[in-house]
């Protein structure tokens, strides 16, 4: 999803917090008054004031913040746009804020995208289509009516004009393919459709989004290969296929905030960066998604002040990473190129305290990415190896927030401990847990609340992450300098992820 280029909105904390801070915060440690005190930083010693009660405290509170949206959402959230979401960003700004001089902070303002469904309907000859689902940031249909037409079959894959009959007052009935789904829906708007049925043409049912709005999109719904392959032969004949499209639905821009803290000591031309999301899915907390690698961050950020650092550390915290990785979009899509080339490295942490985990590492290689990827992935490697534990490799394929880095030149990777995927029996030997179940069966529902932690994972990928923050922040002695700004593209073709949102 690419965002218009906007101009630099790096603004300071304006007004006060409405968001009342849960009392249950954990203590922020002694920081030393007089630089002197503070030692050179080293790994060990970071990792050593990982504790993992902190991390637990912090995770209490998180989800008193979350409960800020009840009043709006009927249950507790951290999407955009909501208190639960404001609170954390209070949460973070304060945590930084109370940390004195060690950081320079700032906040990020950006535009981003949100759509919410009240209710839809689809209805195809005299059926309902069991699978059919509207598509992420769809408009409504006019007057957020019902609509009547007749369905009218597109051909090809639906990417070009000249697969469009004329479709007034018509429903355009597309294939799945080739283009992105807000191409289709806005040229099926183009020749007149009054709303857009995709459907799959690969096996299952068909969940996506529009993506970036336009203009021309009409109401569209995704529907699986099955329940199209019927109404497709009678089109195929010449037969007519009558349809009622119904989408109570409205997409919003609002506006949204990244919180960057860079070490105000270190050199400035040669940083690390990692970053965490900020933001949860609507349907609930995000305790673990992606909680627990803000909280992570957090901790890290606070230990990090008893310490020197010869390079600059900066931690990001992004919001809309569950709208399709809008935040970190948006911050490297308007980072100057010699900003660009100060970032050494990117480490992207999301989902750090799965209940039923596996220590992924992102297999982020040198041949298929920025040259330094593969450095900071054999860094995981090392890190697991040392302290006898097992690690597994997962795809480097765009669903979290180093997809920008990586496009733009800058080395990037991170570790996981598992979302929706589902643990294998080898997996289960590897890392303990439950054989057959996802890494995380809460992942996007509203059950990602505290008790979705596993307190030994969390400690683990915590302490790794003070690893990396320690290992950069003394030297980058033997990892690639800095050279292109332009990225390599994964596969040389467009992903069809964009975050955990498909579209295309
Ligand atoms: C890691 O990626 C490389 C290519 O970039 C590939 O050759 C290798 O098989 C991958 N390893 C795993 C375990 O996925
Ligand atoms: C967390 O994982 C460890 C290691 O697999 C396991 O021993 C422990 O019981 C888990 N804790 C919870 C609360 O599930
Ligand atoms: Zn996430």
């Amino acid at each position: 999803m690419v965002l218009a280029k906007l101009t630099v909105a790096l603004a300071l904390l304006g007004e006060a917090s409405a968001i009342q801070l849960p009392l249950s915060l954990p203590k922020i440690p002694h920081i030393p008054n007089a630089v002197t005190e503070r030692k050179l930083v080293d790994s060990a010693s970071l990792q050593e004031r990982i504790d993992p009660d902190n991390l637990l405290a912090r995770a209490k509170a998180l989800f008193e913040v979350a409960g800020a949206s009840v009043d709006e959402y009927n249950h507790p959230t951290r999407v955009i746009g909501s208190e639960g979401h404001r609170g954390t960003l209070d949460y973070i700004y304060e945590t930084i804020h109370g940390l004195g001089d060690y950081y320079h902070i700032s906040r990020q303002d950006f535009p981003a995208v949100t759509g919410n469904v009240y209710e839809s309907r689809l209805v195809l000859a005299h059926d309902v289509p069991k699978s059919a689902q509207p598509m992420g940031l769809t408009p409504p249909t006019k007057d957020r009516q019902p609509v009547y037409g007749s369905l009218g079959l597109v051909s090809n894959f639906g990417c070009a004009e000249s697969d469009f009959p004329d479709l007034t007052n018509k429903i355009a009935f597309i294939s799945r393919g080739t283009c992105p789904f807000g191409t289709k829906s806005e040229l099926a708007g183009k020749a007149g459709a009054v709303a857009a049925v995709v459907y799959n043409n690969e096996e299952g049912p068909l969940s996506g989004t529009l993506g970036t709005p336009t203009p021309d999109h009409v109401a569209t719904f995704g529907i699986s290969d099955k329940d199209a392959a019927p109404y497709l032969k009678q089109l195929r004949h010449g037969e007519n296929v009558d349809g009622i499209a119904y989408m109570d639905a409205v997409v919003n821009t609002i506006t949204t905030t990244n919180i960057i803290a860079q070490t105000t000591e270190g050199d400035s031309e040669n940083c690390v960066m990692l970053g965490a999301h900020s933001d949860s899915v609507e349907a609930g907390p995000g305790i673990n998604d992606d909680g627990s690698g803000t909280l992570s961050l957090l901790e890290v950020a606070t230990q990090l002040t008893n310490y020197h650092v010869n390079n600059c550390v900066r931690f990001a915290w992004w919001a809309g990473e569950e709208e399709g990785l809008l935040g970190s979009d948006y911050y490297v899509s308007v980072l100057p190129a010699d900003e660009n080339r100060k970032v050494r490295l990117f480490m992207d942490y999301d989902m750090m305290a799965g209940p039923n985990f596996a220590y992924q590492i992102y297999n982020a290689t040198n041949a298929a990415n920025p040259v330094g990827s593969e450095e900071l992935r054999d860094l995981y490697i090392d890190f697991y190896e040392s302290n006898g534990l097992n690690y597994m490799f997962i795809p480097f394929d765009g669903r979290s927030d180093y997809d920008a880095f990586i496009k733009n030149g800058i080395p990037g990777g991170g570790i996981a401990t598992g979302a929706e995927g589902i643990k294998s029996k080898e997996e289960e030997e590897m890392f303990g847990g439950q054989a057959g179940v996802a890494y995380d069966p809460c992942y996007h529902q509203l059950c990602d609340d505290v008790s979705n932690l596993n307190l030994t994972a969390w400690e683990w990928s915590t302490k790794l992450i003070s690893h990396s923050v320690a290992t950069y922040a003394l030297s980058f002695d033997g990892f690639p300098e800095r050279t292109e700004v332009e990225g390599k593209t994964l596969l040389g073709a467009p992903t069809k992820y964009h975050g955990h949102l498909l579209h295309m």
